[in-house]
């Protein structure tokens, strides 16, 4: 009983997307332990971001938007859909996807479709995030005067999770300061902070599921205006993380939490 309701229900794995290569290592990640939470399951993946899926295409690597790989699940046979929004926030990106499985969902004689928040969404998961993070920073680590993190940002109204986060992330250390690269707070504030801590040591790490483009080169690249090299010359002495959240088990856990939900969900 059990394994035919699996071979009709399947998981789509939604992220922005990355065409750094070297940054699937997040992704590969992320589909190992969602193999291992749902072993009987097929699992498939869509880029929400055309821009990414336009540049892959470019270098010959074919990946579906969200609403290409719905289609093709439903005429392969899938009946039930489970769709893990891998963003970071509810912010536009899931605001899209949420429109899309609506719409599915309002086609007759289509499989039903469960969406998945992104990673911080409710209280518990920017608390679990934040323990998260606290456990993946090292004693050893733990030297550094500060951690920074940098965030993608937004202009859409779910920015306020960065600010909030943060909140949660003095619960802490107070030696978490997150900024992003878009939206509030910036980095101007972040320097503020570290000026008024009188703080020389920074690590910074990057607080998206990959370290891909904007960790690469907004945070880390060797071009004056990336945060290694403003924080360089304002005199910080400032070490690097390149590893995306979804290299960690401890945060990829809050995503399997969410998509735990909904296969329950879908199997009532
Ligand atoms: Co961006």
């Amino acid at each position: 009983m059990a394994n035919t309701q699996n071979t009709q229900t399947g998981i789509l794995l939604v992220s922005f997307g990355t065409s750094y290569a070297n940054a699937r290592i997040a992704f590969n990640n992320i589909e190992k332990q969602v193999k291992i939470a749902f072993p009987d399951t097929e699992i498939r993946w869509a880029f929400s971001s055309a821009f990414i899926r336009k540049k892959l295409k470019s270098s010959g690597i074919q990946i579906n938007s969200p609403e290409e790989a719905l289609v093709k699940m439903a005429n392969d046979g899938f009946q039930k859909i489970a769709v893990q929004s891998l963003h970071i926030i509810p912010g536009e990106e899931y605001e899209k996807l949420h429109q899309s499985v609506t719409m599915f969902n309002q086609l007759p004689d289509y499989p039903i479709i469960k969406l998945a928040p992104p990673l911080l969404y409710s209280h518990a998961d920017l608390e679990q995030f934040s323990q998260g993070i606290h456990e993946i920073i090292t004693p050893d680590d733990k030297k550094n005067e500060a951690f920074v993190f940098m965030g993608h940002g937004t202009n859409h109204t779910s920015n306020i999770y960065y600010p909030g986060l943060q909140y949660y992330l003095n619960q802490q250390s107070s030696q978490y300061i997150l900024g992003t690269i878009e939206g509030y707070p910036g980095l101007p504030e972040v320097m503020t902070r570290l000026a008024k801590k009188n703080i020389k040591e920074i690590k910074l790490m990057p607080l998206m599921s990959v370290a891909g483009d904007h960790a690469q080169n907004d945070m880390a690249g060797p071009q004056p205006d990336s945060w290694k090299s403003i924080l360089e010359k304002e005199g910080y002495q400032v070490t690097l993380s390149m590893h995306g959240l979804a290299e960690y088990n401890q945060i990829v856990a809050i995503w399997i939490n969410h998509l735990n939900k909904i296969m329950d969900e879908l199997e009532k």
